[in-house]
């Protein structure tokens, strides 16, 4: 059996904020005089049982407020970068959520440049190359959007593209639809969070309307078997999180997870970690969760992982370097 860890891979779904570790949330908060409300560690650790996307993202914006500085953003995702490293991560394309920071009092350029002290030295420490994607929360207001990305315009350098998260139910793409063409427009690639809790419906209008090039979950697509055939002959890649939907109740049991149904339908699935702090672990744990739990065979995980490539929005040079690297690990076995 391959182990998931030596393969090479692209982590297409990892948001920054949810890499945040109990432990790293108390030292943060410690240093910058942030009282949290649970006395200790564990004590939060306990408070981590999610019933639906609402109940996590309620714990996941309150963890926030230990974050101030520009050295938290550095840190958080310094530390990100070494988990992922010693994941087989080979490329990571990060969102991050700057509204829940605006919303704070932080300014946009000490996320920015918080974010980009660390990402900036990657490729040379961590050997992973990495782009940012920067998502709206769906919750708030379209005009709360609209600033944002006016916002990001400066930074088109440093962020790819532009996403679409929180909570789902009740706040269709539709709503975005403006936001999304003004941010095409000026020149980011769009993705968007689809089909976690919401309806299929959402997919079709993240395809329709927000020309995504990728659908974030989308495992509510398989209730749609004309979606189901349109994804798979447009190829349109889905970045699937199977510790998150287990968590956070998308489906009752690991072994219920639909991704082997969804490969079979061939649909591009890759697999992700979403909020590995919260979900019980990282990107490669995720791909020794399906593996375990619906019989994939290491075909299926070189499948995976070589998707992960194809999916990304990195240059075609370097892709097919990581492809060379997975076909060497694959000779090798
Ligand atoms: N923000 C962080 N994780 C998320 C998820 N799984 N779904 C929607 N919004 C999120
Ligand atoms: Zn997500």
């Amino acid at each position: 059996m391959i182990d998931p860890r030596a393969l090479p891979k692209a982590e297409l779904h990892v948001h920054i904020e949810g890499t945040f570790e109990p432990a790293q949330i108390f030292q943060f908060a410690q240093r910058n005089n942030v009282q949290l409300a649970y006395p200790n560690v564990a004590a939060l650790e306990q408070a981590y049982k999610f019933t639906d996307l609402q109940s996590f993202l309620d714990l996941y914006y309150a963890a926030l407020a230990a974050i101030r500085t520009e050295r938290d953003f550095e840190e958080l995702t310094i530390a990100y970068l070494q988990r992922a490293q010693a994941q087989g991560v080979r490329h990571a394309e990060i969102f991050f959520d700057p509204q829940a920071h605006l919303e704070r009092g932080l300014s946009f350029e000490t996320v920015m440049n918080g974010l980009w002290a660390a990402l900036r030295r990657s490729r040379s420490e961590f050997g992973i190359t990495t782009a940012l994607i920067m998502c709206f929360l769906r919750d708030q207001p379209e005009t709360s959007a609209m600033e944002t990305l006016e916002l990001a315009i400066p930074h088109r350098d440093k962020i790819i593209g532009v996403g679409l998260d929180s909570a789902e139910l009740g706040n269709p793409p539709s709503k975005f639809q403006r936001v999304f063409d003004r941010a095409r427009a000026a020149g980011f690639l769009t993705v968007a969070h689809a089909g976690e809790e919401g309806p299929s419906e959402y997919v079709w209008e993240a395809l329709n309307l927000l020309k995504v090039s990728r659908v974030d979950h989308g495992v509510r697509s398989m209730e749609d078997p004309k979606l189901v055939t349109h994804l798979a002959q447009m190829q349109i890649p889905l970045t699937v999180c199977p510790l998150s939907n287990v968590r956070l109740r998308v489906v009752d049991r690991m072994q219920d997870h639909p991704l082997k149904r969804m490969m079979d339908a061939g649909l591009r699935c890759t697999v992700n970690s979403d909020d590995p702090a919260y979900f019980g672990g990282y990107v490669a744990d995720n791909y020794s969760a399906v593996h375990e739990a619906l019989e994939l065979t290491d075909d299926d995980l070189v499948q995976l992982a070589r998707n992960s490539f194809t999916s990304s929005f990195i240059d075609d040079d370097t892709k097919q370097l990581y492809m060379a690297e997975i076909d060497g690990l694959v000779a090798a076995i």
